[in-house]
């Protein structure tokens, strides 16, 4: 039987968007206008923009017609219900309330449930989701096992929790402890997969101290498909009903649907408790809208009932998964140092080890994501000291856990040959490692510095062409 190794896009092309192909030059000029920050440079200046996978996914005809049968009334439409059945049916829990992304759901659920002198555990909180616990006034706790505090480690779950360490905070503390968060998959730890297994662990423990589950769900399906190619005895479920068990073990969930939902735009929270989903509904009101659409247009919830449908296809899950790790196994053998094993959405470079002779306090990661767009066009993600590090008061830099470029893959949108380029970007940037040099922060906002900040080199030129000398053999390929 024709076993085919090529893993092929299962779809095809119907509407074409052109890409910017700009020269170095025209980016050089682009990058200094943004002091090196990459979400101040416009998208008609990148090629490739492996930024975010959120809200930058292609959606399917079936999507698009959906769009059609939008029902923009303000109270009750049939689009909303058509919503909720979908993901009622997905987490088991019947407060559904749209919002316009994960963000709002975070805002409106640890305003009600955080506050000072509360502590929110998680494997590791995404950087809004950490932004939102402290702007409550709450503390927000990463639990996240060791082996997934180092990028080097192998192992087939690490966006695990650590549950002792989890069962201690517990012990000692759980009259301040409103929730535990798990995160799926784990963004900011690399898109690494939580176990079934150690999520039934987690909730047992939250059992016994009778404290809720929550799952931030935002790339459910990717987590069960890797539950599905890793944990003995999962390997014949479908990813549907992995993801169905998984979310009952929850009392709770939010999500990004700029994910695993398909969406431009769109999220939820899903609930179990009337009381804290009156409460929620109340502040969604606020700031958000009507409980019927929430922040959203009616054709955006349509899309997004059929795009939670549409994500748990396995012949979609397949290429998601394998298409990620072809990225990575190329960049591996070319010896570029990675957060292993592939993430689901995102290859990670481990800027620490791209940029040995730049200490964290220099910001490495964000000078190599400053290097690859102005080499290549190709826009990443630094995720590391500027996003989760702090300005000490004498100046220097408290670094963050890792420091990491993410290139994040939009979902259905890049094909083989475009990360191929990709491919070639990093290796060329890595070639030339050597003369890359640290940054510094020049102005940053009081929370979420990473979006709006400005940067500074110090003592080199970042826009400086990389001097041929310094390549390695072409043998090296
Ligand atoms: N939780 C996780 C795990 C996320 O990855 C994100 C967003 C959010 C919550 C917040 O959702 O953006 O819809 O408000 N992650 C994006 C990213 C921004 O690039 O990884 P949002």
């Amino acid at each position: 039987m024709f076993q085919p190794k090529t893993i092929i896009e299962p779809f095809r092309v119907k509407v074409v968007e052109p890409l910017p192909v700009r020269t170095r030059a025209q980016r050089a000029e682009a990058l200094a206008a943004a002091q090196l920050n990459l979400f101040s440079v416009r998208a008609c200046e990148v090629t490739v923009d492996l930024m975010t996978d959120s809200g930058t996914s292609a959606m399917s005809q079936e999507q698009w017609a959906a769009i059609f049968r939008g029902d923009e009334s303000y109270a009750g439409a049939s689009s909303f219900f058509r919503f909720r059945e979908v993901v009622s049916q997905l987490t088991g829990m019947h407060h559904v309330i749209p919002v316009h992304q994960g963000r709002a759901a975070e805002r409106i659920l640890f305003s009600v449930v955080g506050g000072e002198g509360k502590t929110i555990p998680a494997n590791t909180h995404f950087d809004t989701t950490r932004a939102n616990v402290e702007a409550s006034g709450a503390v927000a706790v990463d639990l996240v096992i060791e082996e997934g505090r180092s990028p080097s480690t192998e192992h087939p779950f690490k966006g695990n929790l650590d549950v002792p360490a989890l069962q201690k905070m517990l012990e000692q503390h759980a009259g301040s402890v409103p929730m535990v968060v798990v995160t799926i998959t784990n963004n900011s730890g690399g898109g690494q997969p939580v176990s079934l297994d150690n999520m039934r662990q987690v909730r047992a423990v939250c059992d016994r101290f009778q404290i809720p589950l929550f799952l931030d769900c935002a790339r459910f399906a990717e987590n069960a498909w890797f539950i599905r190619e890793r944990e003995p005895g999962q390997e014949s479920r479908s990813p549907k009903d992995i993801a169905e068990e998984m979310f009952r073990l929850a009392d709770g969930t939010w999500m990004s649907a700029k994910k695993d939902a398909f969406g431009n735009i769109g999220g939820f929270l899903a609930l179990k408790d009337d009381a804290l989903a009156e409460q929620c509904r109340n502040l969604l009101i606020l700031t958000e809208g009507f409980p019927t659409y929430g922040g959203l247009a009616g054709r955006d919830l349509e899309a997004l009932a059929v795009g939670l449908q549409e994500v748990l296809a396995e012949d979609y899950l397949e290429y998601r998964i394998r298409s990620t790790r072809y990225v990575w196994r190329r960049l591996d053998e070319a010896g570029v140092p990675l957060l292993r094993p592939a993430g689901g959405h995102a290859v990670y470079l481990d800027a620490r080890g791209f940029l040995p002779h730049v200490p964290p306090s220099e910001l490495p990661g964000q000078s190599v994501s400053a290097s690859l767009f102005l080499e290549g066009g190709v826009r990443t993600c630094e995720i590391g000291t500027v996003m989760f590090g702090r300005t000490q008061d004498d100046g220097s830099q408290s670094p963050g856990p890792m420091d990491l470029v993410r290139l994040a893959i939009p979902r259905r949108v890049y094909t083989q040959s475009h990360m191929d380029y990709v491919i070639e970007a990093v290796r060329y940037v890595f070639e030339h490692r050597n003369q890359l040099g640290g940054l510094r922060i020049k102005n940053e906002p009081p929370t979420l510095r990473h979006f709006t900040c400005g940067f500074e080199p110090i003592g080199w030129d970042p826009l400086a062409p990389l001097a041929a000398a310094a390549r390695k053999p072409r043998a090296a390929y």
